[in-house]
């Protein structure tokens, strides 16, 4: 049955003039049950109001999502996961403090107040507390906890704007907060903290080196691992996240070699007649004489390269690509959440450059 369209209402909220009402508005319909995408400092989020059934159902409805992804419930002050959560460690206690606000889940016993359909059954949830300022305002100011995906149709890349939220999901939702472009520019990290032994599930916006000054047993599992030691990985690590058009090959290695094989790659497919894209990094982009090339940032500021990751992808997919060359990135820091989203778009085609 095709789904009744709605108009979608998009709301600056960066203008101060219009800040408050803009958040009242938003409020309003999370508490009558709608849907609202809003910024974080990470990308943007689908939110619905946790505690109601309905609403959260709308939200996989709205995306395409399969239902046994769980959806992270989003807060606007540390006190209030309590009600959420069956327990909370002295860890989680002391994560909170140290990197609440900001891009960290926190996978968490469930308690009986978060309907089954946010959870997909687990029992577990995954929470967060955004470093967003508007996120947050809107979150107090609806007086309940937000679910809330990323704002994207399933299967493409996570938006870091407003119009990308548009682009994907126009007549699908009833309103679009426009805060302007998201400062990470990757998800959140997903950390459990049921298990014996903390792990990151998906890596994200708050580096796993941050993570070990307070969790020295932190597992971080490889850039192609799909379950740890028995662990699964978070159940949306194992959709195909986004699949581009055009086939896209990861190449690894030294920087050098990198450019090397690259532009020898260039040469190679544009002699079979293929369009070719580059996603390059900006010490490089120059040197490729391929039909499109897109720039992530510097070489060694993985920050850079989150925040233009999802748009880049967005950009190349557009181009009408056959062929996209990704250059590796660094992989400290945010690097290594970037890496993972690379290879995932990949879907493991790595060409290792000698
Ligand atoms: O930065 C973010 O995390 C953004 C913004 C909007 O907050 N949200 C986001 O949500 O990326 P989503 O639904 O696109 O990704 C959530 C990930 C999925 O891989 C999901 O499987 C995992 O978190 N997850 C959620 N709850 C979980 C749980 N209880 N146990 C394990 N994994 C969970
Ligand atoms: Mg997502």
């Amino acid at each position: 049955m095709k789904q009744e369209e709605t108009t979608t209402l998009v709301l600056d909220v960066k203008d101060p003039q219009n800040r408050k009402e803009a958040i009242a508005t938003a409020a309003a319909i999370l508490q009558k049950g709608g849907l609202v995408a809003f910024p974080t400092e990470t990308v943007y989020g689908l939110g619905a109001n946790a505690l109601n059934e309905k609403a959260v159902k709308s939200i996989f409805a709205a995306k395409g999502r399969p239902a046994d992804n769980p959806l992270i419930v989003h807060i606007s002050d540390r006190e209030e996961v309590l009600p959420l959560v069956s327990s909370f460690s002295m860890t989680a206690r002391l994560l909170a403090e140290k990197f609440w606000p900001g891009p960290l889940t926190m996978v968490l016993p469930v308690s009986d107040a978060v309907p089954k359909i946010v959870t997909a059954g687990l029992d577990t949830v995954g929470i967060r507390l955004p470093a967003n300022d508007y996120a947050r305002e809107l979150i107090s100011a609806a007086g309940v906890p937000v679910a809330a995906p990323s704002a994207n149709v399933s299967g493409s890349p996570s938006p870091t704007s407003a119009e990308h939220v548009y682009h994907d999901l126009a007549g699908k939702i009833d309103l679009i907060l426009d805060g302007g472009s998201c400062e990470v520019g990757v998800e959140s990290t997903v950390l459990d903290l049921v298990g014996s032994v903390p792990v990151v599930l998906r890596p994200g916006g708050t580096p796993a080196e941050d993570l070990l000054r307070y969790l020295p047993d932190l597992v971080v599992p490889g850039l192609d691992v799909a379950e740890v030691e028995g662990i699964p990985r978070a159940p949306g690590m194992k959709y195909r996240h986004y699949a581009p058009q055009a086939r896209l090959l990861l190449v690894a290695g030294a920087p050098e070699k990198v450019a090397a094989t690259i532009r020898k790659e260039i040469a190679s497919w544009q002699a079979r007649g293929s369009k070719v894209a580059v996603l390059a990094s900006r010490e490089n982009a120059a040197g490729y004489k391929a039909d499109v090339v897109v720039v992530l940032g510097g070489r060694e500021r993985p920050q850079e390269a989150a925040q233009h990751l999802f748009a880049a992808l967005r950009e190349l997919d557009d181009s009408g690509a056959d062929i996209i060359l990704a250059e590796s990135t660094d992989q400290s820091g945010l690097g290594y959440a970037v890496m993972n989203r690379l290879w995932k778009a990949s879907g493991g085609d790595i060409i290792q450059a000698r």
